[in-house]
């Protein structure tokens, strides 16, 4: 099974795509997750390293590489979440030819989580994100453990907010009509409780109760 989760910065991908891949045994595939990954550990080219903490989008070969190289690996064999990527109708297609290329394998379903902007700017300046685990809080909604090593992202102060948000309305948006032609795009309310939202994805993409692929 082959899932992609899209919508605007704090929609919830991240947090869906752990339910989803705990539910069907799949990999999470994060262009954003291993793009803080390659931060960490100094091999992130100075240049994208200014544009991810400004709020900007990375150029589209820069990903597409990450992702060629990530999916033909083994865990990926029966299928993979992609979350965060595709984010252009370029990167779309380079997807479109890299899953022709590995023996003809489709996307499954395109999700996209709707969430109005007010509250993804109060979701992203409260989000908090565990070092060790990965696990993503919401000092509000969801806070974290005492003794949790948290992070802060550089994007998610106020002004990168603001920067990301008009970047996914302006390039993103041209995504969208791409799936709808395809007949892969399903659109759920990204708003309740995350489990509630997970159930919305499994109904929209018909496997309500689903419990592994
Ligand atoms: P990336 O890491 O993909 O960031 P993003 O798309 O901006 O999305 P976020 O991770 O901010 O939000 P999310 O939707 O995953 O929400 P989350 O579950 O964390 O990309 C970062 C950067 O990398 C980009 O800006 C760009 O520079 C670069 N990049 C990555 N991919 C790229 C690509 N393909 N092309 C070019 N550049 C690329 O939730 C957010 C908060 O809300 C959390 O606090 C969470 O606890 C809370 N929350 C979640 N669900 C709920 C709920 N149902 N109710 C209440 N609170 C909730």
């Amino acid at each position: 099974m082959i899932l992609v989760l899209v919508g605007p910065p704090g929609a919830g991908k991240g947090t869906q795509a752990k339910l989803l891949c705990a539910r069907f045994g799949i990999p999470q595939i994060s262009t954003g997750d291993m793009l803080r990954e390659a931060k960490r550990s100094g091999t992130l080219e100075k240049r994208y390293l200014d544009i991810m903490d400004s709020g900007g989008l990375l150029p589209d070969e820069a990903v597409i590489g990450l992702i060629a190289r990530r999916t033909v690996e083994p865990d990926c064999s029966n299928g993979f979440l992609l979350d965060g990527f595709p984010r252009t109708v370029p990167q779309a297609d380079a997807l479109d030819e890299l899953l022709a290329s590995q023996g003809g394998t489709w996307i499954d379903a395109v999700i996209q989580l709707d969430v109005a902007r007010p509250l993804l700017e109060e979701r992203l300046i409260h989000r908090r994100t565990d070092k060790r685990s990965g696990q993503i809080y919401h000092l509000v909604y969801n806070p974290p453990p005492p003794g949790a090593e948290l992070e802060h992202r550089a994007d998610d102060r106020p002004e990168a907010v603001a920067k990301r948000l008009d970047a996914y309305e302006a390039m993103t948006a041209a995504l969208l009509p791409f799936y709808e032609q395809k007949k892969l795009l399903h659109r759920v309310d990204g708003v309740g409780k995350p489990e509630d939202v997970t159930h919305r994805v499994l109904s929209a993409i018909g496997r309500p109760g689903s419990g592994g692929e």
